[in-house]
């Protein structure tokens, strides 16, 4: 049987959540369905096949999902970055905006060695604000950004200018406007 989807068939809509004009877009339909995971990990992959990884850097919380499926695939480490608190060990942190609020984010301090490639992934690109912070805390930690991988970027909100403004790579499987 052949499969005629794409990624973008498998996301989910959801109109004003968490709050009124958000049009949410839920990979949680994508992650449910066997077929569009496996695809999604693959194209994920894509652009990097060849290339040394060293790190793969989730960003809480779907970043962990693909991010740790990605790391399997590659025999690498996963590193999660997490919401303030969370961690248990010495961290530093990056306060950043969001579409809908402010963050801070954190990472374990010795989760990344200086001079390690690393690759960070999120399940969507929206203003960038949160994968400028997680870029920052890979470089704070002398960490090299090899790119920033989502399954969704909302090119509305600039988070790919705002990220290929620094340097970084940007891939994405699919757009929503
Ligand atoms: C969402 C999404 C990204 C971020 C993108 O997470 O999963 O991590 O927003 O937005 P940005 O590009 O404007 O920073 P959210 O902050 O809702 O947290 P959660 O994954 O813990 O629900
Ligand atoms: N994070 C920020 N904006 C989002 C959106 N529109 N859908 C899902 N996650 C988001």
């Amino acid at each position: 049987m052949k499969n005629r989807l794409n990624v973008e068939d498998y996301i989910r809509t959801i109109p004003d959540f968490p709050h009124q004009g958000i049009m949410f877009r839920d990979v949680t339909t994508l992650f449910n369905d066997p077929r569009g995971f496996r695809m999604a990990i693959d194209l994920l992959l894509h652009p990097y096949a060849g290339l040394q990884i060293d790190r793969v850097v989730g960003l809480e919380a779907r970043g962990f999902i693909l991010g740790g499926a990605i790391a399997h695939q590659l025999s690498t480490g996963f590193v999660p970055i997490r919401k303030k608190g969370k961690l248990p060990w010495r961290t530093i942190a990056q306060d950043y905006v969001l579409e809908y609020g402010e963050a801070t984010v954190e990472i374990h301090e010795d989760a990344i060695q200086p001079g390690e490639q690393v690759l960070i992934v999120d399940d969507l690109l929206a203003t960038g604000g949160t994968a400028e912070a997680g870029i920052k805390l890979v470089e704070r930690l002398g960490g090299n950004i090899l790119g920033c991988a989502f399954v969704v970027d909302l090119p509305d909100l600039g988070g790919r200018r705002r990220l290929e403004g620094l340097g970084v790579d940007v891939h994405a499987l699919c757009s929503f406007e």
